[in-house]
C-alpha cells in the first residue's frame, strides 16, 4: 500500500510540466503567448520536469576546519591590475572585464596571462580572434613564448572539459559572448544562454577551485547588454575605460568581493601593448595652466589621492535660463555652492552661464572639493588667479562655514611630493606636519580677500 502511493506520487512529480522562455530563461506553470519577462512572442515552450527528487544530504562543517589554504591570491606584478582587483585574484574566483571594442581588454588579459603563467597553469581561451592574431599580439607584447596554454574554441562544454582535466589556476575567456553551448535548448547568443553558461563556469569555479576571468563587450548604449545580466553572478566586474585627449586606460572596479570597487589603476598604450602609469599625479600636473578659473585639488581614488585640476569658466548669460554644463564634478553640489556665493557674497552668479570640467576626464565625487569649487567660480568670476601651486582642501556647508576634512594629511604628502608649496584649507583643519605654508579660512566672506 505504502509502495504503491510512492510510485503513484513520484510519477507525479516526473510529468510536471512548465514552460520556459527560451529566450530569456523565465519559467512559468501556464503557457503564455508573450514573455512577461523580455516581451518576446512565441518564445515559451513546454519541458517536463524529469528531476529525480533524489538530493544528497548537505555536507555541514564548522568554519574552522575550513581549508582555505589555497586562498593565496595570485599577484601578476602588474601593479595597477593587482590593486584594482585588491591584491590579486583569488584562486576560485569568477571575473568580468567589461569595455568598448578596442578598449585594449584582450591586450590587458594576456599581459594578465604571461605575467600569470609564470607561477600557474593558465589557459587562454580566445574565442573571437583566431590564434595567428593572438600570435601577433604576443609578438607586440614579447610574450610569444611564455608557457601560455592556448585555444580558438568556442563550445563551452569542451572548455570546461578540458579545465576539468588540466586544473589550471586560471583560465581567460576572450570573449564570453563568442562562446556557445551545443547541449543547450536555449537560442546560441541568447541571453538566456549567456546566462546558463555564466551558471556552469561559476560552479566549476567555486568547485574546482578554478579562477576565472572573463572579457564581454559593451553595446551601442553604453550597457553591458549581455554581461550587465552576468553582474549578479560573478564576484568583480572590472571596465577599461579611456580618456579622450591621452592614450591613457582608466581599469575600475565596479564590484568587487574581494576587494573595494573605488580602486582605479592607469595605463597607457603603447607600441609594445598596455604600460602601467604608476605617476599619475605627475602626469595631471604637467597639465596645469595657471589661470583665472584653475583651481588645484585633491580626491581619494581608492587608497590614492590624486591630484586634479578644476576648471571654471563664468560668463554672463544671453539667456533667460543661464547655463549649468559641467562634466566630472556634482550638478547639485555646483548648484549649491553658486547659491551660497550668491547669498552670502551678493555676486550675481545666477545671471552667469557656468562651465566646469576636471582634468584627465576624472571625476570628483567628495565633499573637501567645495572649497576649490568655491574658489574656482571666483577666480574665473573675478578674471584673477589663484596664487601657483595652491592645493585648495575644505567642505562648506549651508551656512557658508568652511569645514575641515578627512585624509588632509595623505593629501598633503601626496601634494608634497609635486612640488605643491601652499594650502587653502578651513580654519579649524588639522595638520600634523607639512612644509607648505597654510592660509585658513572661516567662511566664504573671507574667501574675497583672495581677489582684489
Ligand atoms: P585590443 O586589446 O584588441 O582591444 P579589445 O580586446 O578591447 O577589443 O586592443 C585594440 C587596440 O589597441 C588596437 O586598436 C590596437 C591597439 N594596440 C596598440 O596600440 N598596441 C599594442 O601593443 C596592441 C596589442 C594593441
Ligand atoms: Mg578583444
Amino acid at each position: 500500500m505504502l509502495d504503491h502511493t510512492n510510485t503513484s506520487l513520484n510519477k507525479k512529480r516526473k510529468t510536471k510540466k512548465y514552460f520556459l522562455c527560451v529566450h530569456c530563461g523565465y519559467v512559468t506553470p501556464k503557457w503564455l503567448g508573450n514573455c512577461p519577462d523580455c516581451k518576446e512572442w512565441n518564445t515559451l515552450e513546454e519541458r517536463t520536469d524529469t528531476s529525480k527528487h533524489l538530493s544528497k544530504p548537505l555536507v555541514l562543517q564548522k568554519l574552522a576546519d575550513v581549508n582555505d589554504a589555497n586562498q593565496q591570491r595570485m599577484t601578476s606584478g602588474i601593479r595597477e591590475w593587482d590593486r584594482v582587483t585588491g591584491g590579486g585574484i583569488i584562486p576560485g574566483s569568477f571575473m568580468i572585464l567589461t569595455g568598448d571594442p578596442g578598449i585594449g581588454k584582450s591586450t590587458l588579459l594576456l599581459h594578465i596571462a604571461h605575467a600569470l603563467s609564470q607561477s600557474h597553469t593558465v589557459i587562454y581561451v580566445s574565442s573571437e580572434e583566431s590564434l595567428e592574431q593572438v600570435k601577433l599580439r604576443a609578438r607586440r607584447l614579447g610574450c610569444e613564448n611564455a608557457p601560455i596554454l592556448f585555444s580558438d574554441q568556442s563550445n563551452l562544454e569542451s572548455i570546461i572539459t578540458t579545465c576539468q582535466n588540466q586544473k589550471p589556476g586560471l583560465v581567460i575567456i576572450d570573449s564570453i559572448q563568442n562562446c556557445y553551448m551545443s547541449d543547450s535548448h536555449l537560442i546560441p547568443g541568447s541571453i538566456a544562454q549567456l546566462k546558463e553558461a555564466a551558471f556552469k563556469l561559476m560552479r566549476m569555479a567555486k568547485e574546482s577551485g578554478i579562477a576565472i576571468l572573463l572579457s564581454g563587450h559593451i553595446t551601442k548604449d553604453g550597457l553591458m547588454a549581455g554581461p550587465k545580466t552576468l553582474e549578479h553572478m560573478v564576484d568583480a566586474v572590472f571596465y577599461l575605460q579611456g580618456e579622450d585627449r591621452w592614450q591613457t586606460r582608466v581599469l575600475r572596479a565596479v564590484k568587487n568581493r574581494f576587494g573595494t570597487v573605488n580602486e582605479i589603476g592607469f595605463f597607457e598604450m603603447h607600441q609594445n601593448g598596455l604600460q602601467e602609469v604608476p605617476n599619475i599625479n605627475q602626469q595631471l600636473l604637467a597639465e596645469i595652466t595657471y589661470c583665472p578659473g584653475s583651481v588645484l585639488t585633491s580626491s581619494m581614488e581608492g587608497s590614492r589621492p590624486l591630484l586634479v585640476e578644476l576648471q571654471v569658466l563664468t560668463i554672463a548669460s544671453k539667456f533667460n535660463f543661464p547655463q549649468r554644463v559641467i562634466s566630472g564634478a556634482d550638478q547639485t553640489q555646483v548648484v549649491l555652492l553658486t547659491a551660497i556665493l550668491e547669498k552670502y557674497l551678493q555676486l550675481k552668479l545666477s545671471t552667469q552661464d557656468i562651465f566646469i570640467k576636471i582634468s584627465g576626464g576624472l571625476k570628483l565625487r567628495q565633499t573637501g572639493a567645495d572649497l576649490a569649487l568655491a574658489i574656482g567660480l571666483l577666480s574665473s568670476f573675478f578674471q584673477q588667479t589663484v596664487p601657483e601651486k595652491t592645493l585648495v582642501l575644505g567642505e562648506i556647508n549651508l551656512t557658508g562655514h568652511i569645514k575641515p576634512i578627512n585624509y588632509m594629511q595623505l593629501f598633503i604628502n601626496e601634494a608634497e611630493k609635486f612640488g605643491i608649496e601652499h594650502l587653502f584649507v578651513a580654519h579649524n583643519q588639522k595638520i600634523e606636519k607639512t612644509t607648505c605654508s597654510i592660509r585658513r579660512f572661516k567662511n566664504v566672506y573671507e574667501l574675497l580677500a583672495l581677489f582684489d
